[in-house]
């Protein structure tokens, strides 16, 4: 009798112990290990623009795969109204926490109260709100784009440094409105804006796209007589810029000195091929970083405001070294 109490006993125990790591409810994902509960993140990604964004959505992806957690995902096509709509719809779906990438700056503020309201903790990865209330948004994971823009800077300031002459430099921006479209200019316009050799002539968003890039590129060529630099946001503009050089019959890293931002592999074969001069590295791999905020905040513990890549730059013999390692 003893002994059929005892067996009965250890089978309830087992029972719940599955349950419990098996979240219930027909969820796909185990827990965190540990006996950490189920946690699932609604994650609204801008789009698919270029190599970076790629790269960042498979390092979300596989790290919330990695870290246990169930991951709801939507591509907003670099539209604000597509990241509101996945907000407003994962709050609805009681996510446990919202995280992400701001297509633009401003106009988050209704809907991330409504993310405060429903006790949903949002976490804001790659790019920047400009909500003066910062309650709304538990911290900032992601790189220093102004400190990128000074990089950028100082790199052709070092370059020029031993000419008197005008520097003609034309400038492909990000999406306009974007974090990094705003603080690359900036940071590179406070750099170079020191001397006044330096000249931007021509300016002008080309998206984050490569086609967009080679399209306002070619439209430079034409009605820019002299150009001397191109300061490319990220390195797909710069790459469609570089089919526009080429189309002009003129030689990219020479006739036309170009620096661009981001540092994935097409841009680090361009740059040890001599065709792009210098990159400002731009990390997209900030899933296990996001992941491991995610658990904290789930779990209303203290994390810090603000998380900042680390992050380098490259000249041409540095890609050259590193490129057949690089992961991304
Ligand atoms: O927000 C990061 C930027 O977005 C990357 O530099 C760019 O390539 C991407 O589209």
């Amino acid at each position: 009798m003893f002994k059929r109490i005892s067996a009965l006993l250890l089978a309830g125990l087992t029972a719940m112990s599955v349950a419990s790591c098996g979240g219930g409810g027909g969820t796909t994902t185990a827990g965190t290990g540990g006996g950490d509960e189920p946690i699932t993140m609604g994650f609204s990604q801008v789009g698919a623009e270029s190599g970076w964004r790629t790269a960042n959505t498979k390092s979300v992806q596989d790290s919330a795969k990695n870290a246990g957690i169930t991951l709801k995902f939507s591509d907003a096509q670099q539209k604000q109204e597509n990241q509101i709509k996945a907000i407003r719809s994962y709050i609805q779906q009681k996510v446990d926490v919202i995280a992400f990438s701001p297509v633009v700056e401003s106009g988050w503020d209704t809907v991330l109260k409504e993310a405060q309201n429903a006790k949903i903790p949002v976490i804001l990865t790659d790019r920047a709100v400009d909500s003066k209330d910062t309650s709304l948004y538990k911290t900032f994971l992601g790189s220093d784009f102004v400190v990128e823009g000074k990089k950028a800077g100082e790199w052709l300031v070092q370059e020029y440094k031993d000419s008197t002459d005008k520097v003609n430099i034309v400038e492909l921006q990000g999406t306009t409105g974007s974090a990094p479209a705003n603080d690359r200019k900036a940071g590179f316009a406070e750099v170079i804006g020191a001397d006044q050799k330096f000249q931007i002539v021509a300016s002008q968003t080309g998206d984050f796209t490569r086609a967009k890039g080679k399209e306002v590129m070619e439209a430079f060529l034409k009605s820019q007589p002299d150009i001397d630099v191109l300061y490319a946001h990220n390195d797909d503009m710069g790459l469609g810029a570089i089919e526009a050089i080429e189309g002009a019959g003129k030689v990219p890293g020479k006739d036309i000195k170009i620096i661009t931002v981001d540092a994935v592999k097409d841009g680090m074969q361009a740059l040890a091929d001599g065709k792009i001069n210098f990159i400002v590295e731009c990390s997209p791999l900030l899933g296990p970083q996001l992941m491991d905020l995610a658990k904290k905040v789930v779990k209303g513990e203290q994390v810090p405001t603000r998380v900042i890549t680390v992050e380098t730059t490259f000249t041409q013999e540095q890609a050259k070294q590193v490129l057949s390692t690089r992961q991304y």
